[in-house]
């Protein structure tokens, strides 16, 4: 595995290989497989580069904890980083090349561009809670990210569901030549959706924190089983969260495709939470599937 700091020791490292490089004239030599990620990496990161190592002659992995997409200064202060231990782990899920870019790699002196995707996606939910500089920060780096790599495939965990649909977005509309491979949300034994920030939670909050998937799964299983008002679901998860001191931000029955909120769950439909677990904030989501659904 090579560590490289910059777009030029990264272009150098991937020769001719990867989409761009045969659509701007070079000798296409092998596909590339992308993850972004911020480090901190955990068995979900590993599941993303798994899925990209079986279908790619090389993989890259980038390692930047942008600070444009953070609202607040403490998350990103306290946002786990330690690119030693990421590096074990990368190597030995057999990345090729580790893209490690400083702050002023990214955002070099005078920056000021921003890829800003509009309309319902990134207004709800994350976005509301949030504010809409954090997707603008999600998708300038994204941008900046598959511009500099020019991957053939990226790879994203459905965990961050929004900004899934974020991404499919903006390179659908950017006619950018990346594929967009979503992959299901890693699990802990219990449920609880894995993710960099699940270490900061003491023993004590990590097992109330369980509440969130078994509420999840226990309202997928009524919907499964044919409920389809919304009311007495949400009304019975926000009264079993209370109770286990899970401070629920959102807890939202949404169209799987354009967010918006639906009225019944007679169609599938995608049940996204944001909840504070003392002062940790967790997501997560899942599909609903009303029975005798096809999709
Ligand atoms: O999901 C993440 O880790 C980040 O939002 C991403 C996609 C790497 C952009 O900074």
């Amino acid at each position: 595995m090579r560590t490289v700091r910059t777009v030029a020791e990264l272009r150098e490292a991937l020769g001719g290989a990867g989409s761009g490089s045969a659509l701007s004239g070079g000798a296409p030599s092998g596909t590339v497989g992308f993850v972004p990620t911020m480090g901190a990496l955990h068995e979900g990161h590993l599941s993303l580069l798994r899925a990209a190592r079986a279908a790619h002659d090389t993989v890259v992995l980038s390692i930047f904890v942008n600070p444009t997409q953070f609202n607040e200064q403490s998350d990103f202060d306290r946002y786990a980083r330690d690119e030693g231990r990421d590096a074990r782990l990368a190597e030995e899920a057999g990345v090729d090349v580790l893209f490690a870019p400083e702050v002023s790699e990214i955002y070099p002196e005078g920056f000021c561009t921003s890829v800003s995707v509009g309309g319902r996606l990134t207004e709800v939910l994350e976005g509301a809670e949030r504010g809409r500089g954090h997707f603008d920060g999600v998708a300038t780096v994204v941008s900046k990210l598959l511009i500099a790599v020019r991957p053939d495939a990226a790879y994203f965990g459905e965990k961050d569901y929004q900004q899934l649909l974020v991404v499919r977005r903006l390179v659908a509309d950017l006619g950018l030549p990346v594929r967009i491979v979503g992959c299901p949300t890693s699990r802990e034994p219990d449920g609880l959706a894995r993710s960099s920030r699940n270490v900061r939670l003491s023993a004590e909050a990590r097992e109330r924190a369980g509440t969130i998937p078994r509420v999840m799964a226990e309202i997928a299983e009524r919907v499964r089983a044919g409920a389809e008002e919304i009311e007495p679901l949400r009304a019975a998860a926000a009264e079993a969260l209370g109770r286990a001191g899970v401070e629920v931000e959102y807890l939202a029955f949404v169209d799987p495709d354009t967010l918006e909120t639906v009225a019944d769950l007679a169609a599938p439909t995608r049940l996204a939470v944001a909840a504070r677990v003392d002062d940790v904030r967790l997501i997560d989501n899942r599909l609903l599937t009303p029975p005798d659904t096809k999709r």
